[in-house]
């Protein structure tokens, strides 16, 4: 049985609620744009892209614009993102995930960081984290946004663990479907009929116990 070398988290909504924040910029924008973005047509845009989030939108409301309108868009929403952001307090960080990942580093298992977004470094630095990964992959490190498996294969390579080691915690069904095209397991973050498609579902990340990581043994 070979045990698990790795554990590689999703940031947004999965050790932070800045899945919501994301929300509520795209809601604001999307209303702006005249679309009323429901939280169901909201999953479609966790774990993707910040221009892929955007085009589901405007395909939402049968919009087409210029790129370099599209360009203007994504930061305006991004601009309101970093807003939200820069007032969240170290203690918004979710109940229990220090706890875990010092009980997973006192395990010998490697912590990584995979998120789509682009501000992944600031948000870690403003809840204090920074220094807790072994290795961080961010959106401006990838080509190819969740459910490619590239975020998560880069993650395996700089923590020198193989894809087969490593367990991957999403909150995104992308983010579920990019864990297991990079032939890692994944611990799915939320609803389990959203993320039916995880191994395993637990509906907030501190609940985990790491005892249940020997059902990932291979
Ligand atoms: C992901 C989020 O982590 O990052 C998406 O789940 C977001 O909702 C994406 O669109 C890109 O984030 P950013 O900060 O680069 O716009
Ligand atoms: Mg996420």
């Amino acid at each position: 049985m070979n045990p698990v070398k790795a554990v590689i988290f999703d940031l947004d909504g999965v050790i932070v609620d800045t899945a919501h924040y994301h929300f509520l910029a795209w809601k604001r924008l999307a209303k702006e744009l005249g679309v009323d973005l429901t939280e169901q047509q909201n999953e479609r845009l966790k774990g993707v892209s910040r221009m892929r989030s955007l085009e589901i939108i405007l395909s939402l409301g049968g919009i087409t614009l210029s790129d370099h309108e599209k360009e203007k868009m994504a930061n305006r929403k991004n601009s309101w993102f970093v807003d939200y952001v820069e007032r969240m307090a170290p203690e918004e960080i979710f109940p229990g995930v220090k706890q875990l990942i010092h009980e997973l580093k006192g395990k010998g298992i490697k912590i990584g960081l995979a998120s789509a977004s682009k501000n992944a470094k600031t948000v870690i630095q403003l809840l204090h984290i920074q220094n807790e990964f072994d290795a961080v992959v961010d959106g401006t490190m990838i080509t190819h946004s969740k459910p490619h498996p590239e975020i998560f294969l880069l993650a395996a390579h700089k923590l020198g663990v193989e894809p087969k080691d490593c367990v991957v915690f999403e909150d995104a069904e992308a983010g579920v479907e990019a864990a297991l095209a990079a032939g890692m397991k994944c611990v799915g973050v939320g609803s389990s009929e959203q993320l039916h498609k995880a191994n395993k579902v637990i509906s907030k990340t501190g609940e985990f116990k790491i005892s249940a990581l020997e059902e990932f043994q291979v």
